[in-house]
């Protein structure tokens, strides 16, 4: 991962300014343009470790989780009713209190100043679509990293339950497919910045760092937006498919947070700001494929306008991004990263204006509530309250 954050004299500014820098922004959404293979290559840096210490239970927390897994599997095939027949242009309840608003968007000088409810309409429907595929590029992201972690973490209880979630994010995969391809009928290419954050986890020779990349960054957020996304859709199926995906992905942030807390107490200071430095590049892809470039280009508005227009709104209205950094402030927190190694993740977040979050509950027990929970009613109540 490239930073230029090595040194911690370097003025906030500095680094707020290459944040919220739309040129860069804009670059990076290029990244994708004329790629027309369906096979992207990488390469996985990371040793393949075996144990020989098979001692199922060394680690109780992971065994726990492990059990709790192995009880809690679905068949997407038969567990969700495929026959429900979805409307992909009605699939959005009516967003007006979703900021940011068509007010926020389309002020003096906004290239959508003078779109009509139609053009609204057509951007709601896309945004479906393309927010959907990016579940979709993203959960193949986890299949793939659970598969790695699998091949690299040194304990045999995180082997065990990084294989059952290797057998969730198949499921996911298969779910958000399946749903794109029989009801929405749109599909959008993985968004570059996501692309980008997955590169750098598989290409991390480091085995901690794909648990800290997708685990805690990539994990933490989809928790969250699922819960947001359940809420935003009265489509039955659509619910139904959110909620069984969920009590899944509550496990998952679950498994990062215990190995993590775990792995960390043994890291020098030296080592910390590099994990430090991880989170905050990754932190920054997760908000900046928020700003959705490519349906604003689809739909033939100058995205890079689009983005200078978000990056002005103050954080209380952008829905998405505080998602996003109410479950990793405090997941960082509680993994310590906040405040080792001279503050140094803390001033990136103050920066980014989003340390308010660090003491709302971290993900770590989520999947506990979520287990207990008989009915859909309980579960969508809790994913509403996570957001607030
Ligand atoms: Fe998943
Ligand atoms: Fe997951």
């Amino acid at each position: 991962m490239t930073t230029t954050l090595e040194n911690p004299s370097t003025p906030f500014s500095a680094e707020q300014a290459r944040a919220n820098d739309a040129d860069r922004i804009n670059e990076i959404a290029q990244f994708n343009a004329g790629e027309l293979s369906t096979i992207h290559e990488m390469v996985n840096n990371a040793d393949t470790l075996f144990t020989w210490d098979y001692s199922k239970g060394a680690r109780p927390k992971l065994e726990k989780l492990y059990e709790k897994a192995k009880r809690s599997q679905w068949n997407a095939e038969t567990d969700l009713d495929w026959s429900i027949e979805v409307d992909p242009t009605n699939i959005l309840l009516p967003v007006e209190n979703v900021p940011p608003t068509i007010e926020d968007l389309s002020g003096p000088g906004s290239p959508v100043r003078k779109w009509q409810d139609d053009d609204w309409a057509k951007f709601n429907t896309e945004v479906v679509a393309w927010r959907l595929s990016q579940f979709l590029h993203g959960e193949q992201g986890a299949l793939v990293c659970t598969g790695k972690i699998v091949e690299t973490v040194p304990w045999i209880d995180a082997k065990y339950y990084a294989a059952t979630q290797v057998v969730d994010e198949a499921r996911h995969v298969e779910v958000f497919g399946k749903y794109l391809n029989e009801k929405i009928g749109n599909t959008y290419p993985i968004n570059p910045h996501l692309r980008l954050l997955l590169d750098d986890i598989i290409e991390d020779s480091r085995w901690d760092m794909t648990y800290l990349g997708m685990q805690i960054m990539v994990e933490g957020l989809a928790l969250a937006a699922f819960g947001f996304m359940r809420n935003l859709t009265a489509e039955p199926l659509l619910k139904q498919l959110l909620r069984y995906v969920m009590a899944d992905e509550a496990r998952h942030v679950a498994f990062g947070v215990i190995s993590l807390q775990e792995f960390y107490q043994e890291l020098t200071a030296a080592e910390i700001r590099e994990r430090q430095v991880f989170a905050y590049e990754a932190a920054l892809r997760m908000r900046d494929r928020f700003l959705a470039q490519e349906v604003w280009e689809r739909l033939g508005v100058p995205s890079k306008q689009m983005v200078e227009i978000f990056l002005a709104l103050p954080m209380e209205k952008l829905t998405f991004q505080q998602l996003l950094f109410s479950r990793i402030v405090p997941n960082c927190r509680k993994l310590g990263l906040l405040d080792a190694a001279d503050g140094w993740l803390r001033d990136r977040f103050t920066e980014l204006g989003v340390i308010e979050f660090e003491h709302l509950e971290d993900t770590s027990e989520d999947y506990e509530t979520y287990a207990a929970m008989e009915n859909s009613q309980e579960l969508e109540e809790t994913a509403s309250q996570s957001q607030q």
